[in-house]
């Protein structure tokens, strides 16, 4: 009966991922036999954790969690077990399975903060060759970068707290000891004690309400990177957006995510339909305060969002594309290390501009790659004539240097692009078959980019007898000659018209023709008006025309511009930033400096942060303000943002 149970139980668990491999858990006993991860201390040949029980009490009087990390380990006859920590005070550390109680104390060390601490220290446990339990009792510090303490102030009650966690890239081992490469897949579980009036989730199953104790049980039941562990603790409300999608977000922004997200189902139906059943249960998504950092982060069943999201028309939900997206790439098969970061965020950006075709069509979704285009253009100019021209490559040389250094357009942008070039040249068809097939192949591994290839020449160009040059792309430099080439007629006039405005005409100024009508059999004159109008034009479409905009605009002229389209006051942050960038350049930023600073003090996405300091930064005139501005923002930022701020303004 029990034996039953358990078939039921696992047959349950991958119901629905008919295209998967029959036992997605089955490579559990295999290590892995790619190049070790640069970016990890673990001795994960060796010795590797399986699974993951976390025993932690969140105390946000102290702003400290409390923690036990029981890691269940793979031995192969290791003396000792290699952790990474950073950030972290371990208390004492145990061998024995909790559950016997039959732990018993072990010694460890703590290696050197590497020389400039970017992958932090090796916890170094000593181990019996047969010991497969090791309790870690620890707690994190003001140095455990991937925590955000926001105090009331900072979130949208006013009156609760609030934390999250950011993992991704190597910031997992900053509020939990682990083997932190995502070359290792582990399931995890987790006991966290919270107060009663909080609601705790993590990157696993969730609750949708508050528990009495504040105790939260969470179960991760597939095989995950460590940097899909996530947590977040405030007062989060939840509201399901059917099929099996859903959204949680501080209880005043709840009706506003639900409508925003309302495609939700939609972009799920469009996903399964391209590249396979979705695996992972439910998706949901979680609204975070402001100060985080990214657009959003794919926590496996909880992706996490910026509120920036929220404009109330729609403009942005293509983030969410890209995250849910990534429940097959990047999760379901993850880069081997962070040298191959494009293979999870290339493939997804190709993947989410396929979602975003099926649901706004072609027109729209060519804009939305064009924009991104144009952005890796400006980013290849400037890698070029960098320290580090290679860094043009979609496979990266890493050692010795922050994995962050990846998440560049190139991943993303050249990495899309890949796939569209590969696409125009076997056909959609073809490369849709491909795709849904390589993620079957390789659900729940890790691979690099030689597998990559391997698999491409294997099952899509030789069967086709196509010759396509995927070395260069991957491991040349630029962008290949071959690089499809999209065109928008809606951006070429948006262009036009900037070029309209640097050559001192005005084709925003309000324009009407009169026109004699015969209404009633009699003569009537009406007023046509033939003004171009903000709402006539997608958010996209604005980007580019401010994009266009000549750096020598006069302040007076940005202020004539700003009064027909109200720019400055805009809801979307995409437009904030171009025209913040502007204002920057051409020195208007010292007549909007309330909006600007509101701006950046409130909000704490690093993609809209850089840039706008960066232009404050290089103009003498507005180098002060930013330093001023950051000064007053800084400790509403999350760490990964603060940081690379600071060292913008530093440098
Ligand atoms: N996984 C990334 C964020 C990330 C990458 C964090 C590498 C740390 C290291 C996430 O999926 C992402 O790409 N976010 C983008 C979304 C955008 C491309 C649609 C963002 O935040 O801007
Ligand atoms: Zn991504």
């Amino acid at each position: 009966m029990m034996k039953n149970w358990i078939l039921f139980f696992v047959l349950g668990l991958f119901w629905g991922c008919s295209n998967l491999p029959e036992t997605p858990i089955a490579n559990t006993e295999k290590l892995s036999t790619l190049p070790h991860d640069d970016h990890s201390y673990a001795n994960l040949q060796q010795i590797r954790t399986k699974h993951l029980h976390l025993d932690l009490e969140v105390d946000f009087k102290a702003q400290t969690i409390y923690g036990v990390a029981r890691h269940q380990m793979i031995n192969k006859g290791a003396d000792t077990a290699i952790f990474d920590v950073k950030g972290l005070l371990i208390q004492k550390v145990t061998l024995g399975d909790s559950k016997k109680s039959r732990e018993k104390e072990t010694d460890f060390t703590i290696g050197p903060m590497d020389k400039d601490s970017i992958i932090g220290q090796a916890l170094l446990v000593n181990v019996d060759s047969n010991t497969t339990y090791v309790n870690i009792y620890y707690q994190t510090t003001t140095e455990s970068a991937a925590l955000d303490w926001l105090d009331t102030t900072l979130t949208s009650s006013k009156t609760k707290p609030f934390l999250y966690t950011q993992g991704q890239a190597i910031l997992t081992r900053t509020w939990i000891p682990l083997q932190d490469s995502p070359s290792n897949r582990i399931t995890y579980s987790a006991d966290v004690k919270v107060p009663s009036d909080l609601l705790a989730l993590m990157s696993a199953k969730n609750p949708t309400s508050l528990h009495p104790d504040g105790i939260f049980h969470f179960e991760m039941p597939y095989e995950i990177p460590s940097y899909l562990i996530a947590l977040a603790v405030g007062d989060i409300g939840f509201k399901d957006l059917g099929s099996g999608c859903g959204v949680y977000a501080e209880k005043e922004l709840l009706q506003q995510c639900a409508t925003e997200f309302e495609d939700l189902p939609r972009m799920m139906q469009v996903a399964n339909n391209l590249y396979g059943k979705y695996c992972w249960g439910r998706y949901d998504v979680l609204v975070l305060p402001y100060s985080f950092p990214f657009g959003g982060m794919e926590n496996p069943m909880l992706t996490f969002a910026n509120p920036t999201l929220l404009t109330g028309d729609k403009s942005l939900v293509s983030v969410l594309a890209h995250e849910l997206a990534h429940s097959w790439s990047g999760n379901l098969v993850t880069n081997h290390s962070w040298s191959d970061l494009w293979l999870n965020e290339g493939t997804t950006v190709y993947f989410e501009q396929r979602i975003m075709e099926a649901l706004s069509g072609k027109e729209v979704a060519d804009i939305m790659a064009l924009i991104e285009f144009d952005e890796l253009q400006n980013a290849l100019k400037e890698i070029q004539s960098s320290k580090h021209p290679e860094d043009s490559r979609l496979h990266l040389e890493l050692v010795g240097r922050d994995p962050d250094l990846a998440l560049s357009d190139v991943a993303y942008v050249k990495g899309a692009f890949f796939f569209k070039t590969l696409e125009q040249k076997v056909g959609r068809n073809a490369l849709d078959k491909f795709l849904k097939n390589y993620f079957a192949h390789f659900a729940f591994q890790t691979i690099d980019a030689n597998t990559f290839i391997d698999y491409l020449e294997q099952h899509l160009l030789n069967p086709l007898q196509i010759d396509f040059n995927y070395r260069q792309w991957i491991f040349g430099e630029g962008l290949p000659q071959n690089c499809i080439q999209i065109a928008s007629p809606r951006l070429d006039q948006m262009s036009s018209y900037a070029q309209q405005f640097n050559a001192g005409s005005n084709p925003f100024k309000p324009q009407f023709k009169y026109k004699w009508i015969r209404k009633n059999g009699k003569r009537k004159k009406v007023k046509i008006d033939l003004s171009i109008h903000y709402e006539d034009r997608i958010i996209q479409e604005w980007q580019i025309f401010i994009r266009n905009l000549s750096p020598k605009t006069s302040a007076t002229r940005m202020k004539q511009l700003d009064h027909d389209l109200h720019f400055s006051a805009s809801q979307n942050s995409e437009v904030l930033k171009e025209w913040f960038v502007l204002a920057a350049q051409t020195s208007y930023a010292l007549e909007i400096k309330p909006a600007i600073e509101n701006f950046l003090v409130k909000v704490g996405r690093r993609k809209y942060l850089m840039p706008i300091y960066e232009a404050l930064n290089s103009n003498p005139k507005t180098k002060q303000m930013a330093r001023d501005i950051f000064n007053k923002a800084k400790h509403n930022y999350h760490s990964v943002s603060r940081g690379s701020v600071a060292n913008l303004l530093n440098n």
